[in-house]
């Protein structure tokens, strides 16, 4: 909820485009303590606003964060399926909790739910996922196959390729998949992908793939932990990119991916993925919820389970882990 305050000094900036308002102005205008104002001119510019302060003048907005709006998604957008239904949110806890909704409520196939900022983002095995505002992708899709339940782990290696594909066309970055589905730039991870269902009786009724997507954060936006091993494409590429292009680019390439899948089957993606994966023919251990088996990554599977050569020779096929390179 965006606080009265803000609301009214947004108004204020607005309603004197281009003149500086002092500390002193705008407290009277709005009515609260100078404190008040400058702990608000803080919050903006976490939030992405560049303000300009000048000594005996005061403050003006120099440039406002880039938002993205469901109309900005869609303007050049020339999918078929994929985010013809776009629900966008300024905050929410999690848009897979909103996606899942939607997917219960029989939301047609391709319906894409993004968020500025999720409060209770959350990422694989339970973990949390850093999400704040105007920064990043944070963004579910609602998709539909008609495929066995075991497959369903597949169309995470899709959504990984399609990030990919689409960071290449859009930067000059070289991202690398670690399985299943972790995207680095220079070793430090750029995307994460949770694919969560829902099904009944061994049916699938829908597949919610979830994408955080690092874009314009800078290094002092991430926590100290993750400053060693998360990374923006802002960072590696030291540019700004609008969020909604990427955005565009990724739903073109899953759509893509994804029709090719339901008319060829797993094998096309397989090379594709084996070809951006950055553990494949290297040791690496893999740190399952029973053990950790260290060895060299041989590949995929047809179905996109990982193959392990342990010291021994054993081959071992990993359905779920934790990897280290
Ligand atoms: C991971 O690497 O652990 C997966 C992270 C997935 C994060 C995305 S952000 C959009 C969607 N909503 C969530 O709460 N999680 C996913």
């Amino acid at each position: 909820m965006q606080s009265e305050i803000r609301k009214k000094l947004l108004d204020a900036f607005s309603n004197n485009e281009d003149q500086y308002l002092s500390g002193q102005t705008l407290a009277d205008t709005i009515g609260c303590s100078r404190t008040a104002i400058w702990k608000h001119i803080e919050e903006l510019r976490k939030d992405g606003f560049e303000l300009e302060a000048i000594r005996n003048k005061g403050y003006r907005i120099v440039k406002t964060p880039e938002r993205v709006s469901a109309d900005e998604i869609r303007l050049g957008l020339k999918t078929k399926y994929l985010g013809q239904s776009i629900h966008y949110e300024d905050a929410v806890d999690s848009t897979q909790r909103v996606a899942h909704r939607l997917a219960y409520d029989q939301s047609m196939e391709g319906t894409v739910v993004v968020a500025e900022e999720q409060t209770l983002g959350r990422g694989r095995m339970e973990r949390k996922w850093y999400s704040p505002k105007y920064t990043g992708i944070w963004m579910s899709i609602i998709l539909r196959p008609k495929i066995p339940l075991p497959k369903a782990p597949q169309l995470t290696l899709i959504a990984a390729v399609a990030v990919v594909q689409a960071i290449e066309e859009l930067t000059e970055l070289t991202p690398q998949i670690k399985w299943p589905n972790d995207i680095l730039i220079n070793g430090k991870k750029m995307t994460g992908i949770l694919t969560e269902l829902q099904a009944e009786a061994d049916q699938i009724n829908s597949v919610i793939i979830g994408m955080g997507i690092n874009v314009n954060q800078k290094l002092e936006d991430f926590p100290i932990e993750l400053r060693e091993i998360a990374t923006s494409l802002a960072i590696e590429q030291g540019v700004y990119f609008s969020r909604s292009a990427i955005i565009r680019s990724v739903l073109t390439h899953l759509e893509k991916l994804y029709f090719i899948y339901i008319e060829k089957g797993f094998f096309p993606i397989k090379i594709l993925w084996e070809s951006y994966a950055i553990s494949i023919g290297k040791t690496i251990k893999a740190r399952t919820l029973s053990n950790v088996i260290e060895g060299k990554a041989l590949g995929i599977t047809d179905d996109g389970v990982l193959r392990i050569e342990d010291h021994s020779g054993e081959i071992h096929y990993i359905y779920s882990a934790d990897i280290e390179l």
